[in-house]
């Protein structure tokens, strides 16, 4: 974890918001994908490695009410409670890094934009797809965001595994069913392109 946080606590903190290659002013097509999947303005909805990003901003815009934000760094949830101002009360926030970490309950709706892709071992993959059982009850719906099969190499400095929403759900094994997938190119704040998949799985 140590190391993973000093990273990710230094990007944090040596670039504004709208620097990091990952910015995006509205998180449409995440905010798209939990509706679609969360009509209860009451289900429960988790963004995993949310960092700094403005879907929880968005969600609660909409009226969920039960929303928690779960980053490794620090630096990046304080940025979000600050921009939330008094509204951050009504989120939940926890600093775990995401291959070591037991969750104490379970959510309707597991949000990932960009953070499985940067476990690129079988230890800690293995390790997230436990916390993302754990975590999850028959039913609920995954929306897991990572680089295309022809997207970047690296993100931040590190090396990322690239997948295809079908690779994907073979990582993920038998538990999580692939119901949907959507690409997107992302334009980075630099004007790179930048190719994602989503990928929308059912956890059986
Ligand atoms: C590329 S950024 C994406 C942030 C956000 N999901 C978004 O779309 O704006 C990756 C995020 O994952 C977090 N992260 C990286 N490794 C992590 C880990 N092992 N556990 C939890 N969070 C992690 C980083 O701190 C960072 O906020």
């Amino acid at each position: 974890m140590d190391e993973t946080r000093k990273h990710w606590d230094e990007v944090y903190r040596s670039n504004a918001e709208a620097e990091v290659s990952w910015f995006q002013e509205h998180p449409e097509r995440s905010l798209a994908m939990i509706e679609a999947m969360a009509h209860e303005r009451s289900t429960s909805i988790i963004d995993v490695g949310g960092g700094a990003s403005r879907i929880v901003d968005e969600l609660l815009i909409a009226g969920y009410v039960d929303v928690t934000v779960l980053d490794v760094s620090e630096a990046a949830l304080g940025r979000s409670k600050t921009r939330l101002g008094p509204r951050a009360a009504n989120v939940k926030w926890i600093v775990a890094d995401i291959a070591n970490w037991s969750p104490d309950r379970t959510w309707g709706v597991w949000h990932d934009r960009a953070v499985f892709h940067f476990l690129t071992d079988a230890t800690s993959q293995k390790a997230y797809i436990e916390a993302l059982e754990r975590a999850t009850a028959p039913g609920a719906a995954v929306i897991i965001a990572t680089f295309a099969l022809d997207g970047p190499e690296r993100c931040s400095g590190l090396p990322v595994q690239r997948y295809s929403p079908d690779t994907l759900a073979a990582r993920l094994g038998p538990r999580f069913h692939l119901v949907g997938q959507q690409v997107e190119t992302h334009l980075t704040p630099k004007g790179a392109q930048q190719r994602f998949q989503f990928s929308l799985l059912k956890r059986a």
